[in-house]
């Protein structure tokens, strides 16, 4: 086996090419852009895990455990503004590191995609789930518990007593339906989007404003609740365990990128449109989560609702229904947006050769890949029935974590591999915000369970097997430099050894 394969390369220039001879229509400017960021990152980080992590880790300093994982994620967009605006190519960070790192790590890199999208998206049904049991409550609907809670999760029911969960089946066709929506086309998808993003800034508003009225101060002592013994547990660890808990409601700026070939002008409204996202997005969670604390103690929010625990406190049933309905409807347009980016970046691997061609069969009247839609919905579907939030949630920021660190990485390399390349957009202050951007995901990594690692390290192994066993034989990189003559193959293995020789000198 020929091991050189898994360092090929997608050229940069052939990428800009391609983008130039691209069919797909350019239809989005930088409000389009925004609000596809707004659709993807508001979801269920804010209207449930935020709850969480006030409740089990930082108290009301969940504040700053906003502010904290805000802060990396802003190093982090920095460095995807600029990978974005030179390679405005759909396929994303995947993209990216075939561009630069060669085949294998663009494999690590769709591989960890695919937890931040795909298994993203299966987080985001099961919050999405609380808020529908909670609606139908409302109305008089009672779901069976053991229905709503995923295969052995323990529950209490309201009278008390503890019961055990069989299958989520709500999460379930919650990411049916979704996808069922993308198989019928993306045009649809986007206008329905467009929609529910502004229902949910103006529940999201109307909970600051109305709730604003209604703070205990008292609510906020103390601050900072005392560290129980056990790291993470509140104190100083217990803000930082939070941030790597609602890292998660950040999750999704950079969803921005894989709409580059759809975007009007790509060189200058891809960095607006994934900044901006970040910027309203950071605003309105310091906002949300200082009010709801201000409003309940801490320790009543970790429950499936936590936003319509707060509302409820307030005494004003119409709040509370509107914010259900605007928590279910925004937390679809992120599975919406999370398993269009998924079936785009398969899309975008499939045609690559690396995974099967199935996931790049397009409809021919419905225009969209159907088959992968379908296949990649049923999965996340199942996962979205079987597993419990918190376990999703851990491993999802872990690989999210990773892939933005080998994104600052990224930005790095290609500066001093390719100082000449035309970046219509400059991370600033390289080479500082890259290095800043990696020691505070690293530092956002250490606040997390310890059982995540061996996840994510087991995720990776059987990533790699599959690489080995389908991707490096069926890469179409792969195949064309087996099929060029010996001379060739020669040359690209030559053209690789100045560069390292000159590294070293
Ligand atoms: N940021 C998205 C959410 O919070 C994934 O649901």
């Amino acid at each position: 086996m020929d091991f050189s394969r898994c360092f090929a390369k997608k050229s940069v220039l052939d990428i800009q090419r391609e983008v130039g001879t691209a069919k797909l229509k350019r239809t989005l400017g930088p409000m389009n852009l925004i609000s596809l960021g707004i659709g993807c990152i508001i979801g269920t980080g804010i209207f449930v895990l935020s709850g969480h992590a006030a409740a089990l880790h930082a108290g009301p300093a969940v504040v700053l455990s906003f502010v904290l994982a805000g802060i990396a994620c802003a190093f982090a967009a920095l460095c995807y503004a600029e990978l974005a605006s030179v390679l405005p190519i759909s396929g994303s960070a995947y993209t990216y590191a075939y561009a630069t790192l060669g085949e294998s790590m663009a494999w690590v890199m769709g591989w960890l995609l695919l937890l931040e999208y795909g298994v993203a998206s299966a987080t985001v049904a099961v919050g999405w789930s609380g808020y529908v049991v909670s609606f139908l409550h409302t109305v008089g609907l009672d779901i069976p518990l053991q229905w709503a809670n995923p295969y052995g999760g323990t529950f209490k029911r309201p009278d008390g007593t503890e019961g055990t969960g069989i299958f989520n089946l709500p999460a379930f066709l919650g990411v049916a339906g979704v996808s069922a929506l993308l198989v019928a086309g993306i045009q649809e998808s986007a206008r329905v989007n467009n929609v529910i993003v502004c229902i949910k800034l103006a529940v999201i508003v109307t909970f600051i404003v109305v709730g604003a009225y209604h703070i205990d101060a008292a609510n906020w002592h103390p601050f900072i609740p005392e560290n129980t013994g056990n790291f993470g547990d509140f104190g100083m660890s217990g803000v930082l365990s939070g941030a790597s808990m609602i890292f998660f409601a950040y999750i999704g700026f950079e969803a921005v990128s894989t709409a580059a070939q759809e975007a009007k002008n790509p060189q200058r409204d891809m960095p607006f449109g994934i900044l901006g996202a970040l910027i309203v997005c950071t605003l309105l969670y310091i906002l949300v989560s200082g009010v709801l604390t201000g409003i309940v103690p801490y320790t009543s929010l970790n429950v499936p609702d936590p936003i319509a625990v707060g509302v409820d406190a307030i005494g004003m049933p119409w709040l509370s229904f509107v914010v259900k309905i605007g928590a279910i409807m925004g937390l679809t347009s992120v599975m919406l947006v999370l398993i269009y980016g998924q079936t785009r970046i398969f899309f975008a691997m499939s045609r690559d050769g690396l995974l099967p061609p199935v996931f790049s069969t397009i409809h021919p009247k419905l225009k969209t890949p159907h088959i992968g839609t379908t296949l990649l919905g049923l999965l996340i579907a199942l996962i979205a029935g079987l597993v419990p939030l918190k376990q999703l949630g851990d491993l999802v920021n872990m690989g999210t974590l990773v892939a933005f660190m080998i994104i600052c990485f990224t930005v790095l390399y290609l500066r001093r591999k390719e100082p000449k390349l035309t970046r219509p957009f400059l991370c600033p202050a390289v080479p500082l915000v890259p290095i800043l951007g990696i020691v505070s995901c690293f530092a956002l990594i250490l606040g997390l369970p310890r059982e995540t690692y061996i996840y994510i390290g087991v995720w990776l192994v059987v990533g790699m097997l599959l690489y080995v066993s389908y991707g490096m034989q069926h890469s179409k990189i792969g195949i064309n430099l087996q099929k060029a003559p010996k001379s060739v193959q020669a040359a690209v293995k030559k053209a690789r050894k100045p560069v390292k020789k000159a590294r070293k000198k």
